[in-house]
């Protein structure tokens, strides 16, 4: 078999995937499901069909001058050409593509309208406190942001150590959370679904392993899952789940983690009062259950590189599976 084959299907299986990982799923700012995101796919498009005309143009004519022009042109007719092609063109076809990008910035910047929900998120190394506030109440959970379609999202971002930049591709665009100050981002949800946020900056070890799970579902689920969030954890029934709360509890998780209700009222860590029902741990590092969580208790920086959490591999492992078991039903 000629060797350029083999090289040729490696190729286009290559591009063939990068497309479809590229413009689809869950994080693709090319499968836009917010108002933002479908602009700023728009300007992509637009950049990317204007500078491909340009390029065909200025391709056009190298291979023009160099197999077909009969002979050179003269002094003036060059002249003539770089005047026109190399000075009024371009800048007639650069003015025009920058004014298109920036007649979006106002949009972009716009004052959050009435009616918009707030949300805050706070990027720590390396996971999202996400605060709403309710009119009584503040709840509190992390790594996981649900947000009603159709309706405006203000999110008030900032960092409590390092520079991250929060991102959700399929909603809108980036924007830095920096020590000490304030950021705001405007978003609106057009379509159903669940899709996946990160940071983008480098924030350190684990960077990689600070994704987080935006779910986007209609107004009255939200209103129901904000609601449930805002309960304080369910009592634990007999048998495991309480001897996992106990050991919990006897040893020490509620220095750095809150369970609302319970005697944990910790701040340093991610609230876990409804760990239970969300979908990842740790920012997007595994699903859910008893086993996964107990596994992170036991062994976190092993999991997760440079995490502040301290190794709990010391306590007897009957008491990690059972606080493992006691955090899964947290729901
Ligand atoms: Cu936080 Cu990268």
């Amino acid at each position: 078999m000629p060797r350029g084959k083999p090289l040729r299907a490696r190729s286009t299986l290559l591009l063939g995937a990068f497309c479809s990982l590229g413009c689809s799923g869950s994080q693709s700012a090319l499968a836009p499901a917010g108002r933002q995101a479908e602009r700023l796919a728009n300007l992509f498009w637009g950049l990317t069909i204007g500078t491909a005309i340009v390029w065909l143009v200025v391709v056009g004519l190298a291979l023009y001058a160099t197999y077909f022009a009969r002979a050179p042109l003269s002094w003036k007719g060059g002249r003539k050409l770089i005047i026109g092609g190399g000075i009024a063109l371009p800048s007639v076809v650069l003015a025009g593509l920058l004014s298109y990008s920036l007649a979006m910035l106002p949009d972009l910047l716009a004052a959050a309208p009435a009616g918009a929900l707030t949300v805050r998120v706070t990027g720590h190394q390396w996971w999202w406190r996400v605060q709403y506030t309710l009119a009584e109440q503040t709840v509190e959970l992390a790594n996981e942001i649900h947000l009603p379609v159709g309706r405006p999202v203000e999110f008030q971002l900032q960092s409590t150590d390092v520079i991250h930049s929060f991102w959700i591709p399929s909603l809108g665009g980036k924007v830095d959370m920096i020590p000490g100050r304030s950021t705001r981002l405007l978003l609106e949800p057009t379509r159903v679904g669940t899709y996946r946020g990160v940071c983008a900056e480098y924030c350190g070890t684990s960077h990689a392993i600070m994704s987080f799970v935006v779910v986007v579902e209609p107004e009255p689920d939200f209103e129901r899952w904000l609601a449930t969030q805002a309960q304080p954890a369910a009592e634990v029934e007999g048998g495991e789940l309480r001897v996992g709360a106990q050991a919990f509890a006897s040893h020490g998780c509620g220095a750095c983690h809150a369970v609302r209700g319970t005697s944990a009222g910790g701040e340093i860590g991610p609230d876990l009062t409804h760990v239970g029902g969300r979908q990842s741990i740790a920012a997007g590092l595994s699903p859910v259950s008893a086993a996964t969580l107990a596994s992170f208790i036991a062994r976190p920086s092993a999991l997760k590189p440079g995490v502040h959490m301290p190794t709990f591999g010391m306590l007897p492992a009957e008491d990690i599976r059972l606080i493992g078991l006691y955090l899964e039903g947290l729901k």
